[in-house]
């Protein structure tokens, strides 16, 4: 039995799966998160603001008693449900499958080009089978290219390097930038109290459209965590950092799609220059220094400045399969960077159970055609002991999960949220996983409505498979006996309905009145 919680790339992909029956994807996608926002809209505003008023007036939590009880452990967001699909090509299809081409934006962002940049873009149509010849070889840096190779984004090396360092990404992938969050202080800012709880399992709105405002949200715990994963490298070096040949390219726009990000989002905190002597130069106000961006690779620069992972799938040209190329992973748990590097989507995946008969065939799909426009977010969950980052395997903080410690404060027990975000890039044609490791005591759960409920649900009702792969069951003695009195107290309360038919928010993955108390715990 795999006794760590896989919490990384590997469980959120293997959980994209369930979600992703058919070639529609994108379609369900698109109106799930429509539906989901309308229904947001129309029917929790009043609800909440009730809700809320009656949840803080007994905010103040009291302190009390812990016992001893045993409770069945819950469900990863890993849903192994699916059917097997009798269809499923052999994988040489995936060999002519190329990613959604880049080609038609690429002209568009052409014509607000410099004269000189446009005079470096070939010629503007191109030949299918000029294309398919001359596609970059997997290992084969883009810096050392023939100007007529292509990605598989049908984007020419001379292209790329007309487009030069630092372009448009809003432009290149059609994710507007995120919009400048003035109010937004370092010293008091909270992550948004992420609760992705559901119930049932298998219902199919945990996969979501990145909310292109927030996919980079800074935490007060910025210069510590910063230095914190800087310490982790320094102690285990490629098990936190790595990348392999032919990474290059997807490294770099990775990480200038990032500070693109940081810049327009808190522009009070970052900024970019360039100089004759130095080129791209990204200014942090909140460490106080600069990185010089050609002096590091891009994975450095990433270390540095934005404290989340990333880990880069490239497609191999010999088999159209996506492989792990390259990746900064310091919040990873039971698996890291030098476990899983240079393997395909299915072996990475090889120890969850049922992966190749239910899985395998959406999940390589699901790669094949994501398109540029279309990231995706989602959160998936576990419970800790104190705030665990980073655990190689036989890491001594693992001892924790196979006892239930009988003298275990309720202080100590956190809900671990790893916020995760799926993306292709637009030049590349690489796809980058990343995510970042969210802790909060489960003791706010005790002023947040219905949380303690759906919590307790899936705790005590998820299934055994997954509940053995989730892990919870060495803290679940402490925290299940407070949950159900935090469940009694909002029903008493008037906070939850009476026998509330347990299911998932519609305000998932927050609950009623996030909001308030976010910015009241913030200041902002
Ligand atoms: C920025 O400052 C931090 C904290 O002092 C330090 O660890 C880091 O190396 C500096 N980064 C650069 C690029 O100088």
């Amino acid at each position: 039995m795999n006794t760590l919680n896989d919490s990384g790339i590997w469980k959120v992909i293997a959980s994209l799966d369930d979600y992703l029956p058919s070639g529609q994807v994108l379609i369900y996608l698109a109106i799930a998160v429509l539906l989901s926002n309308i229904v947001l809209l129309v029917l929790t505003k009043s609800q909440r603001e009730t809700l809320y008023r009656r949840v803080s007036s007994w905010a103040p939590a009291v302190a009390r008693g812990r016992r001893i009880s045993s409770a069945n452990t819950p469900p990863r967001s890993l849903t192994p449900e699916k059917k097997v699909p009798n269809n499923a090509p052999p994988p040489a299809e995936y060999k002519d499958c190329f990613p959604p081409s880049s080609r038609e934006v690429l002209l568009k962002v052409a014509e607000s080009l410099s004269a000189s940049q446009r005079k470096k873009i070939g010629a503007l149509e191109i030949n299918r089978e000029a294309f398919t010849k001359n596609v970059i070889p997997f290992e084969a840096d883009y810096r050392k290219c023939g100007p007529s190779t292509y990605t598989p984004m049908e984007i020419s090396m001379a292209e790329i390097e007309a487009l030069g360092d630092f372009p448009d990404y809003s432009k290149l992938t059609g994710v507007p930038l995120p919009e400048a969050y003035k109010e937004f202080e370092i010293e008091k800012a909270q992550a948004r109290p992420y609760r992705p709880f559901r119930w049932p399992y298998h219902q199919t709105m945990s996969l979501n459209k990145l909310e292109p405002d927030w996919w980079l949200e800074l935490e007060s715990n910025y210069v510590a965590r910063v230095a914190e994963r800087k310490e982790l490298f320094e102690k285990h070096g490629k098990l936190v950092l790595n990348y392999l040949p032919g990474s290059e390219l997807a490294c770099k726009e990775m990480m200038e799609n990032a500070l693109q990000f940081l810049c327009a989002r808190y522009p009070q905190y970052f900024s970019l220059t360039q100089s004759k002597s130095k080129g791209y130069v990204f200014h942090n106000a909140i460490l106080h220094n600069e990185t010089v961006i050609r002096d590091m690779h891009p994975l450095h620069v990433l270390l540095e400045n934005v404290p989340e992972d990333f880990a880069v799938m490239s497609r191999s040209p010999e088999d159209g399969m996506y492989y792990f190329r390259a990746g900064l992973l310091c919040s990873s748990l039971g698996w890291n960077v030098d476990t899983k590097l240079g393997k395909q989507l299915k072996e990475i995946h090889s120890p969850i159970p049922d992966y190749k008969a239910k899985m395998e065939f959406s999940m390589d799909r699901y790669f094949s055609r994501l398109l540029p426009d279309k990231p995706i977010q989602r959160g998936s969950w576990g419970l800790e002991i104190d705030k665990p980052l980073f655990m190689p395997p036989g890491d001594p903080h693992e001892n924790f999960r196979s006892l239930q410690l009988s003298n275990l404060p309720l202080s100590r027990i956190h809900l671990r949220v790893d916020w995760q975000t799926l993306r292709r890039l637009p030049l590349s044609g690489a796809i980058v996983f990343n995510f970042k490791a969210l802790f909060t005591p489960v003791e706010e759960f005790r002023n947040e409505a219905y949380v303690p409920a759906l919590v307790l649900k899936v705790l005590k009702d998820g299934r055994r498979p997954l509940m053995e792969y989730k892990n919870t069951w060495h803290v679940e003695h402490v925290v299940v006996p407070n949950l159900e009195e935090w469940a009694r107290e909002q029903e008493e309360e008037g906070v939850t309905q009476k026998d509330w038919d347990v299911h998932t928010l519609v305000e998932s993955p927050w609950f009623p009145g996030w909001e308030e108390k976010w910015h009241r715990q913030q200041g902002f």
